[in-house]
């Protein structure tokens, strides 16, 4: 049914698709792959298994080189494709460079690219270390961005393909205590949003994903394991958030919100103002001086 329906929105994606022959010649010889960033653990892996099950074959991207190797050859075992291991930090500033060069010596070319790996930094804003904002900006903003303008201009010419973006429930909410975190999931959005209509009919999938909580180590590691939302507010598992991310990349939508959950609090969020949402944000993300 999904292959049908996907099919089905390749007629509208591609509705004013005009390939470059040369854009085609430019990768001859080499196989389409889906890259996807942050795929050692949590919501990059299972998004890697997920486009992997439906026989594509992926490049798994994150600095941790074991931790690539153990899950690509797992997909690999999994679903009979290819998983091609990249260590690579992606806020290097060659890193689209390297990128392409890994790919193209594995016979690979980026068919889709999706902007999975991002980090959180919780505690208020002006308690934040100035490089750990630094940090946060150059992988879920700087990295992303640059990421996408390299690889698109390639996918619009060829006329299929696209970018998936993995953005969050928080962009559409001021974050107090999770202050630049929410505002780099913003961005993420309104980037996609306006690429995606830029983008429309020649061919390209453009898509972000926007989940709730999701049960990876990410808030341990930001240190608000302890806030009152991981209590209250149901999390998703890595496996859903990306079965929902393929389904809505498949049938061409461009703003996704895994789950029942998700897709009410967007709704929400849209219609409160910011004098609402902010306090009760606040009261949701700060993290309470002793551990609950
Ligand atoms: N968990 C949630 O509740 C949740 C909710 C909404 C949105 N999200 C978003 O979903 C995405 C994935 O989150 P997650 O929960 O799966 O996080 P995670 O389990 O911490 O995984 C993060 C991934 O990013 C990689 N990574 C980190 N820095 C990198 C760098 N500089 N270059 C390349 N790879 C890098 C990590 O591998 P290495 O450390 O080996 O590089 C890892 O594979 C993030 O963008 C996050 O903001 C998460």
């Amino acid at each position: 049914m999904l292959r049908f329906l996907s099919s089905v929105a390749d007629l509208w994606i591609g509705r004013n698709r005009d390939p470059s022959p040369e854009a085609l010649a430019a990768v001859g010889g080499r196989a389409p792959a889906v890259v996807v960033t942050g795929a050692s653990r949590g919501i990059g892996r299972a998004l890697a298994m997920r486009f992997a099950r439906a026989g594509r074959d992926v490049a798994l991207v994150a600095r941790d080189a074991d931790a690539l190797a153990r899950v690509a050859a797992e997909i690999a075992r999994a679903h009979g494709v290819k998983a091609m291991p990249i260590a690579l930090d992606v806020t290097a500033l060659d890193a689209p460079a390297a990128l392409d060069a890994a790919l193209r010596a594995a016979g690979l070319y980026a068919d889709v690219l999706v902007n999975n790996a991002g980090i959180g930094l919780a505690g208020p804003f002006a308690e934040n270390a100035p490089e750990e904002i630094d940090r946060l900006v150059a992988l879920n903003v700087t990295a992303l961005t640059r990421l996408t303008r390299h690889a698109l201009p390639a996918m619009v010419a060829r006329g299929r393909g696209g970018v998936l973006n993995v953005a969050s429930l928080g962009g559409m909410a001021p974050g107090p205590h999770q202050a630049a975190y929410y505002a780099s999931k913003a961005y993420v959005i309104s980037l996609t949003e306006a690429v995606a209509y830029e983008a429309r009919g020649r061919g390209v999938r453009i898509a972000v994903v926007a989940p709730g909580p999701v049960n990876t180590g990410f808030h341990e590691a930001m240190g608000a394991e302890n806030a009152l939302y991981r209590t209250l507010i149901p999390a998703l598992s890595p496996e859903a958030v990306a079965a929902s991310a393929y389904r809505g990349f498949c049938v061409g939508r461009t703003k996704i919100a895994p789950g029942v959950v998700a897709t009410v609090s967007a709704v929400a969020l849209k219609l409160l103002p910011a004098f609402v949402s902010a306090p009760l944000m606040g009261v949701l993300l700060a993290r309470p001086e002793r551990p609950r």
